[in-house]
């Protein structure tokens, strides 16, 4: 007798019956990249469809992911001025605080999330203190929990850690908890690598390291134990949401840690995966919409449970249109 696995997948409702993961709007994360000034919608070259935009674009943006069901975006600022030290990524009236609150007033129900490094802040572009030639880690931590208690101050719901500083999470804990926000959520970048896949990134956030590179505190992608081992440090410190990133070349450590943790996980699907698809979609080599929605359960089925994705507007319009 022949064994007719093909049986369960002669008819599109068949198929829809037995699927085993699915990919919701509410499983996304919208980046975005906000500048001061007003009317400002600035195309990123190297991230078709991404815009760097002031606060009046943003909540026009964000209006429309909201309607199209995505519950959450996660903001970057790009600041007047950047300094050694990052100062305008804790001043009350920086550029990320700002949206938040304009945000916060025209969508009360978004769930809004910062992220919160140094990199877009210093005028070195890296994503901490520099004394010769290296990134310290305990200062850069005392200023990182001042940049998340400034924007839970503005109205963050949440606040995302990207930096790879050793014990961050527990510092912003406590210094969240010691100004009144034991309530607001730390979503950890908890496993990052250091990673090429951050190149477009790069330019939408004005933020490529003047010099050297961040292998002295991303993590090297060859290593799963010490990925695993990372994820799980940050949760002991009190993260309530875990991150992999990138996500495409590491569906093996999201599986990993989705079987360590009962934490929820985040992949962040980042810049270069995202231009990777759109333009070789754009060049007729690949159906972009097509490779993105198989890419995005991909990470799914690998043990994501929120996305963060540059497609979180084409992900969501085409899942409204039944796809
Ligand atoms: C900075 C940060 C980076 C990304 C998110 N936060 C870049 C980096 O570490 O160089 C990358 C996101 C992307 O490529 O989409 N801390
Ligand atoms: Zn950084």
């Amino acid at each position: 007798m022949t064994i007719r696995t093909r049986r369960l997948r002669r008819t599109d409702n068949l198929r829809r019956m037995v699927q085993e993961t699915r990919l919701a709007a509410t499983d996304l994360i919208a980046p975005l990249f906000v500048v001061p000034g007003r009317g400002i919608r600035k195309p990123i070259g190297s991230m078709p469809g991404v815009n760097q935009t002031s606060i009046d674009e943003l909540i026009a943006d964000c209006q429309r992911l909201y309607g199209l069901g995505v519950p959450a975006v996660i903001l970057f600022g790009i600041p007047a001025h950047k300094d050694a030290v990052g100062s305008e990524a804790y001043a009350e009236h920086g550029i990320v605080q700002e949206a938040v609150r304009a945000l916060k007033k025209a969508l009360p129900d978004l769930v809004v999330i910062t992220d919160v490094c140094l990199c877009e802040y210093t005028d070195h572009g890296h994503c901490g203190i520099i004394h010769d030639g290296e990134v310290l880690n305990d200062p850069t931590v005392q200023v990182l929990v001042r940049e998340a208690v400034s924007h839970a101050k503005a109205g963050a719901d949440m606040v995302a850690p990207s930096d790879m500083m050793d014990g961050r999470v527990a510092a912003i804990r406590a210094g969240l908890d010691a100004a009144g926000f034991e309530h607001i959520p730390i979503m950890a970048y908890s496993t990052k690598f250091a990673s090429g896949y951050y190149g477009p990134f790069r330019e939408a956030a004005e933020s490529t390291p003047a010099f050297g590179d961040r292998r002295a505190y991303q993590m090297d992608p060859a290593n799963r134990l010490e990925a695993i081992r990372e994820s799980l440090i940050d949760e002991a410190e009190g993260a309530d949401i875990l991150m992999v990133k990138p996500a495409l070349a590491y569906l093996d450590i999201l599986r990993d840690i989705r079987e360590v943790t009962r934490l929820p996980l985040a992949a962040y699907n980042v810049s270069g995966e995202y231009s990777m698809i759109k333009l070789a979609g754009q060049a007729g080599v690949i159906d972009g919409d097509r490779v993105m929605m198989e890419t995005l359960i991909g990470m799914r089925r690998a043990g994501a449970d929120l996305i963060l994705t540059y497609f979180a507007e084409d992900a969501a319009r085409l899942l409204k249109e039944g796809l």
